[in-house]
C-alpha cells in the first residue's frame, strides 16, 4: 500500500473512532444571540441566550457554561423533559443525537436554522427548528417529531421549546383571570421545584390563563432596564409552560402544548408537529419586549396588521337578543350619522324551528331568523350600503345548543364522554372537531354565510364554552387522548381556510370576551375581543395585561352604557371613551338613548380618533405609570417618525390632596419641539391641564422633567396629544 493512502486511512479511522470536533450553531437577530452547540458526545446543548455579542467567534475560544437543549427522557437526565417516548418495542427512553443543521435565508428579515436529530439507536427523527426575525428580535421556536419505526411510538411530552438560565433569582411573571376579569398580571419570584402556568380547558384555553410568559433575570420586571425573557405560544389549545429551578439554581423553562391527557400515538412514518414557541430577549425591560412584539405582530402575527381599522357600532350590549328590522334599521341610522365606518350585528339573527331569542336556542341553526329579519341579512347590508357604512356580522360556528335541529339530526357530533352527563355551559356543547364531517361544517357556516350573502366586511367568531367531559365519538378507544391537540389542530386548519378564502374580510377573534388570543389564531384574525366588560377601570388592567404581547391594532375597545352591566359601576361618557380610544375604538350602545350633549360628546371624539388613530394603532406603546402601582396610570403611544404622540391617564381612585406624580415621557425624538394640547376634553369641566395647553416644549425638556398635574376625581381622565412643531 502506499504511504499517502495508508496514512488516509489511519487518519479516517482517528476521525471515526475519536469524539467529533465541537460544533456552534448560533441563531441571531439584530440584538440578540441563542447559541447552541454540538458536543464532543454529540448531544446538542444551549450554550448562551442574550444580548448580541460583537465577535461570535470568541465564544468558542473557551469553554462555555452549558445546558441540555431539547431534553429527553433518557438515560441521563433527571428533571422535566421536553421530550418523552415510548418506542415501539416498549423501551421509554429516548437519546437524540446530532445529524446535522442548515441555515436557510427566507427573505431579507428572516432566517431559518434547521437542526436535525436522531435518536441514537431508535427510528424517532427530531427536527428543531428557528426562524428569527432580525429586526424585531423575536426568535420563533417548533419541533417536528417523526416516527422512522415499523410500529407506533407513543409520545407522551412534547415541547415547542426548552430554555435554561442560571442566574441569581428568577421572577416570572403570567397573566390570568376569569370571564369578564382577564389579563391580570401577576409577578413570583421561582423557588426550588417547578411552578406550572397552564390551560386544561380543551376550547377557549383563555379563560383563566394566557399562554404568555416574562421571566426576568436576577430582579423584578422593570419597564426599561433589566434582563427580560418573553414568551407566547401560538396555539389556541392547552398549554403549559414548565419553569424548574434545580438543584444548583438553574432555571429550565420547557413550553408547548400542553401533555396532560394528551398521549398521542405516532403511527409508522408519521410527524408531529408542535406549535411555535415566540420569544424574545430584552436587555431593557418589558417595554422593549412588548414594542418588539408589536412590531412583529404588525407584519406577521395578526391578519392585515398594518391596515387601518374601522370604528364600529356593536348592538350586542344595546339590544342583546332583543331586536327586529325596524330597530337595527335605526341603529344602523344613528350609528352612521354618528361617523361610525361599520354596523356589527350580534348574536340572535338566526334558528327559526328553534329562535335565537336567548342563550338556550337556536346554536347550530345558521338560518336567519325570519320573523325577526323577514327580509334577510342582505336587506342590512343594503342599509349599511346606503349609508356609506360597512356590515358585520357574529358567528359561534364550533357550538351547538340542544335545542337545535344541528343537534337533533347529528346528537353524535359533540364532545361527550360515552355513559356521562352531556354537561351544558351556557347552554352548549361543543362540536367535535376531530371529526372531519364536523370541520367541514364549520368551515361550511361561515363560508355560506359570506357566499350566500355578499357584502359582509366584518365577522366576529365567537367560542362560549371550554371542555367538561373529553370524549369523541369519531376517535377510536386507543386514540381518544388524541382530542385536544387534534380539535386544535383542525381548528387552525378551518381558520387558515376560512382566512385565505377571504382575505379582505375583517375577523375579530372572541371568546365569551378573551378566552381566545394566541398568535396561532391571530394570524387569521385582524381583532381580538380581550373581554365582554367594557367597565373603564376594568378595562384599564385588562388591555395593559393582554398589550404586553398583542398590539394595538387588534385591541378591540367599546364604549357602553352607564351604569355598566357587568359591574354596576358608572363612569363619564368622556373616561367611557378614553379607553375606548386607547384601543381600536367600538360602541356597544344606542345613540338612541343620549342626551344631546353626550351625542355631541361622541361625534366629536369619533372624529378625533379618526384623526389620530394611525397613531394609536400603530405607534410604539410606552407604558409609564402602571396600574398595579399607583393611583394614575398613564401609558402613551408614539408614531414612527415621532411627530405625534398620544398620552393617556385615568386617575383610579379618588385624591382629595393630590399628590401628583411627575409625568415622565418616553419614546420622542429629544431633539423635536411638540405643542401639547388635551383632547376629548370635558366641556363641563374645568381643564387639569392648562398650564401646558398650547405650549411647546423639546422632547429632551419631556423626556427629562416631564409633566406634572393633578387629577382629583374617582375614574377621571385625560388625554393630551403631542404634535412636531416646526
Ligand atoms: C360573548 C361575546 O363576548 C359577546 O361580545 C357577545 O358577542 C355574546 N357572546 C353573544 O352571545
Amino acid at each position: 500500500m502506499k504511504k499517502s493512502k495508508l496514512i488516509f486511512l489511519v487518519t479516517l479511522l482517528v476521525s471515526c473512532f475519536s469524539a467529533k470536533a465541537v460544533e456552534y450553531i448560533p441563531i441571531t437577530t439584530n440584538n440578540t444571540c441563542l447559541v447552541l452547540k454540538v458536543n464532543d458526545k454529540n448531544r446538542l446543548e444551549q450554550t448562551y441566550f442574550g444580548k448580541k455579542v460583537k465577535d461570535m467567534g470568541e465564544m468558542k475560544t473557551v469553554d462555555q457554561e452549558t445546558f441540555a437543549s431539547y431534553s429527553t427522557f433518557g438515560t441521563n437526565h433527571v428533571f422535566e423533559a421536553a421530550l418523552r417516548a415510548i418506542q415501539a418495542d416498549g423501551n421509554t427512553s429516548t437519546e437524540l443525537g446530532y445529524v446535522s443543521s442548515s441555515v436557510k435565508k427566507i427573505d431579507g428579515n428572516i432566517t431559518q436554522t434547521t437542526i436535525e436529530l436522531k435518536d441514537e439507536y431508535y427510528d424517532l427523527f427530531v427536527t428543531i427548528n428557528y426562524k428569527a426575525y432580525q429586526q424585531e428580535d423575536i426568535l420563533e421556536q417548533w419541533v417536528e417529531i417523526k416516527n422512522g419505526q415499523k410500529k407506533s411510538i407513543k409520545l407522551t411530552n412534547f415541547a415547542s421549546s426548552d430554555l435554561s438560565f442560571n442566574a441569581t433569582e428568577y421572577y416570572v411573571s403570567h397573566f390570568h383571570g376569569d370571564w369578564s376579569n382577564e389579563m391580570n398580571i401577576s409577578e413570583q419570584k421561582l423557588t426550588e421545584g417547578i411552578k406550572i402556568v397552564d390551560s386544561k380547558l380543551g376550547v377557549r384555553t383563555n379563560q383563566f390563563t394566557h399562554p404568555s410568559f416574562i421571566l426576568s433575570l436576577n430582579q423584578q420586571a422593570s419597564e426599561t432596564s433589566g434582563e427580560i425573557i418573553g414568551g407566547t405560544l401560538a396555539w389556541p389549545g392547552n398549554f403549559q409552560f414548565c419553569f424548574e429551578v434545580d438543584n444548583s439554581n438553574k432555571l429550565r423553562v420547557i413550553s408547548g402544548a400542553n401533555p396532560y391527557a394528551s398521549e398521542y400515538t405516532l403511527e409508522k412514518n408519521e410527524v408531529f408537529k408542535t406549535p411555535s414557541l415566540l420569544f424574545t430577549y430584552s436587555n431593557e425591560g418589558t417595554g422593549k419586549m412588548t414594542r418588539d412584539f408589536h412590531r412583529w405582530a404588525r407584519k406577521y402575527g395578526i391578519k392585515n396588521g398594518n391596515k387601518e381599522r374601522s370604528i364600529l357600532l356593536n348592538n350586542w350590549e344595546a339590544t342583546y337578543f332583543d331586536f327586529d328590522e325596524a330597530k337595527l334599521t335605526r341603529i344602523i341610522d344613528d350609528a352612521a350619522k354618528m361617523g361610525f365606518e361599520l354596523f356589527l350585528l350580534d348574536d340572535g339573527w338566526f334558528g327559526n324551528k328553534h329562535p335565537r331569542n336567548a342563550d338556550n336556542a337556536g346554536l347550530g341553526d345558521w338560518q336567519t331568523n325570519t320573523k325577526k329579519l323577514p327580509n334577510g341579512i342582505p336587506y342590512l347590508i343594503n342599509e349599511c350600503k346606503k349609508r356609506n357604512i360597512k356590515f358585520g356580522i357574529w358567528v359561534e360556528p364550533e357550538m351547538v345548543n340542544p335545542d337545535s335541529e344541528l343537534y337533533e339530526k347529528h346528537p353524535d357530533w359533540v364532545i361527550a364522554q360515552p355513559h356521562r352527563e352531556r354537561v351544558l355551559q351556557r347552554n352548549q356543547l361543543i362540536l367535535d372537531l376531530s371529526n372531519p364531517k364536523v370541520q367541514e361544517f364549520v368551515y361550511n357556516t361561515i363560508d355560506n354565510i359570506l357566499t350566500e350573502n355578499p357584502g359582509i366586511e366584518y365577522v366576529k367568531w365567537d367560542c362560549n364554552r371550554y371542555v367538561f367531559n373529553s370524549g369523541s365519538s369519531y376517535l377510536p378507544a386507543d386514540k381518544q387522548s388524541h382530542l385536544f391537540i387534534d380539535y386544535s389542530k383542525n381548528l387552525l386548519e378551518v381558520m387558515n381556510k376560512v382566512s385565505k378564502k377571504y382575505p379582505n374580510v375583517t375577523f375579530m377573534a372572541c371568546s365569551g370576551g378573551g378566552g381566545r388570543i394566541d398568535y396561532g389564531s391571530m394570524k387569521h384574525f385582524d381583532e381580538y375581543w380581550i373581554s365582554d366588560n367594557n367597565d373603564v377601570l376594568q378595562r384599564i388592567t385588562t388591555q395593559w395585561g393582554a398589550q404586553y404581547f398583542f398590539p394595538t391594532i387588534g385591541l378591540a375597545s367599546h364604549v357602553s352604557v352607564a351604569p355598566n352591566h357587568i359591574t354596576n359601576r358608572s363612569f363619564s361618557l368622556k373616561s367611557r371613551f378614553d379607553i375606548a380610544m386607547a384601543g381600536k375604538l367600538g360602541m356597544d350602545l344606542q345613540p338612541s338613548q343620549m342626551t344631546e350633549k353626550e351625542y355631541e360628546f361622541s361625534k366629536n371624539a369619533i372624529q378625533k380618533y379618526k384623526e389620530i388613530r394611525s397613531t394609536i394603532l400603530m405607534g410604539d406603546l410606552y407604558r409609564i405609570l402602571s396600574p398595579y402601582k399607583q393611583n394614575r396610570t398613564t401609558f402613551m403611544y408614539v408614531n414612527d417618525n415621532k411627530s405625534e404622540a398620544i398620552v393617556f391617564n385615568f386617575l383610579v381612585r379618588k385624591e382629595i390632596y393630590p399628590t401628583p406624580p411627575t409625568i415622565v415621557l418616553q419614546g420622542l425624538d429629544p431633539n423635536k419641539k411638540y405643542t401639547l394640547k388635551e383632547i376629548n376634553k370635558d366641556p363641563d369641566d374645568w381643564s387639569r391641564f392648562s398650564k401646558y395647553e398650547g405650549k411647546t416644549f423639546s422632547g429632551d425638556y419631556l423626556m427629562t422633567v416631564g409633566l406634572h398635574f393633578a387629577m382629583y376625581n374617582e375614574y377621571e381622565s385625560l388625554v393630551i396629544q403631542l404634535n412636531e412643531t416646526k
